[in-house]
């Protein structure tokens, strides 16, 4: 048994990337460890939303959450805003976090050349409130997709930055996980990238949305003329269509379309067709259920104030020892 504990950032709708990298995971592990569910709020303040915008975009992902089988009573499941001792303990690790190695993150670079007019320091300290997250409750494994992995790597620097200063053994080192495998990345319909919530109109398909957008969508994924030699390799674009497909799509489904590909007789119009149904029929389940648990009230409340009181209790443990430990000592 491990603690584990992973967020996502409350920024619109989930997508198959935040389930296939992330969620999928969640949901497996919560029988058999101590797990830490959270909506990153604070973190999606770098991008400036507005408080109404912030509010509903928590609650629907709480939402998407318990869709996708997030179980509040044995899982910890809470808004990262509700427990201030990650905002103390990130002001702590802010101190021993270096420029040099902040500017150098991908995710910090890729932030400067993609909104040159916001670079705020909530970007560069990124990586301390994500350590903070994850050293909070001293969690051992991290379910994240691949695009996180450098974040983790900065954690484990902190943590043991932080043991070496005072001499303890306080932070474990947290290790990205998923389940031996190796990391994922779902890339998006747009022929490069990975599939993300600030890609372009088309990029994503969103777990709720409705299957008319899906086929829409899937439809006018980017491919090219197709295959003129037998057995050639995929360039991305297609490649990444067969990415999506591997996700959501049995097996058989998969090596059909891998055949005609090779064969140079594959219709990239019946293989579209095909992908956007299995996405439709993979995601019929979720979208009933979000209609169901967006309309309870009261359970949404409960679900909040259930996850805030569990995740505080060992939060304020952790910050008790730091505290003491840093020498912030009562007379
Ligand atoms: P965020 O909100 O961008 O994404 C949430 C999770 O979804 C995964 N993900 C993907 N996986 C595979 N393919 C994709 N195309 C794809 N897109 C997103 C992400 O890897 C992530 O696991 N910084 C984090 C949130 C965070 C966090 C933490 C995570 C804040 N504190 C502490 C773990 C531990 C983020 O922005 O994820």
């Amino acid at each position: 048994m491990s603690i584990v504990l992973s967020g996502i950032r409350p920024t619109g709708n989930l997508h198959l990337g935040n389930y296939f990298g992330a969620l999928k995971n969640f949901v497996k592990m919560q029988y058999e460890n101590e797990c830490y569910f959270f909506i990153a709020d604070y973190h999606s303040l770098t991008t400036h939303p507005t408080p109404a915008d912030l509010h509903g975009n928590v609650r629907q992902v709480l939402v998407e959450y318990l869709a996708a089988g997030i179980d509040p009573e044995i899982a910890t499941l809470y808004i990262q805003s509700d427990l201030p001792e990650t905002a103390e303990l990130y002001l702590l690790l802010n101190m021993n976090a270096y420029k040099g190695e902040l500017e150098r993150v991908t995710t910090y670079k890729d932030k400067v050349s993609k909104q040159p007019d916001n670079i705020n320091a909530g970007l560069l300290t990124y990586p301390c409130l994500m350590a903070a997250d994850i050293l909070i409750h001293r969690s051992q494994k991290v379910p994240v997709g691949k695009d996180q992995e450098q974040h983790l790597e900065m954690t484990r620097t902190f943590a043991r930055r932080f043991n070496r200063l005072y001499n303890v053994n306080l932070f474990p080192e947290p290790e990205a996980y998923n389940f031996g495998q190796q990391l994922i990345k779902i890339p998006g319909l747009d022929g490069a990238g990975k599939m993300g919530k600030s890609e372009g109109e088309g990029n994503a398909i969103f777990l709720a949305e409705d299957p008319k957008s899906i086929r829409k969508k899937v439809m006018r994924a980017i491919t090219d003329s197709g295959p003129t030699e037998m057995n050639q390799t995929k360039p991305e674009p297609i490649a990444n269509i067969f990415s999506i497909m591997k996700a959501v799509s049995s097996p058989e489904t998969v090596e059909y379309f891998d055949d005609q590909y090779n064969k140079c007789t594959i219709r990239y119009g019946d293989m579209k067709k095909q992908l956007a149904e299995d996405i439709i029929n993979f995601t019929e389940p979720f979208r009933e259920k979000v209609k169901e648990i967006s309309a309870d009230e009261d359970y949404i409340h409960k679900v909040v104030k259930m996850g805030k009181e569990k995740a505080h209790i060992s939060s304020a443990a952790t910050m008790k020892e730091v505290r003491e430990i840093i020498g912030f000592r009562e007379f």
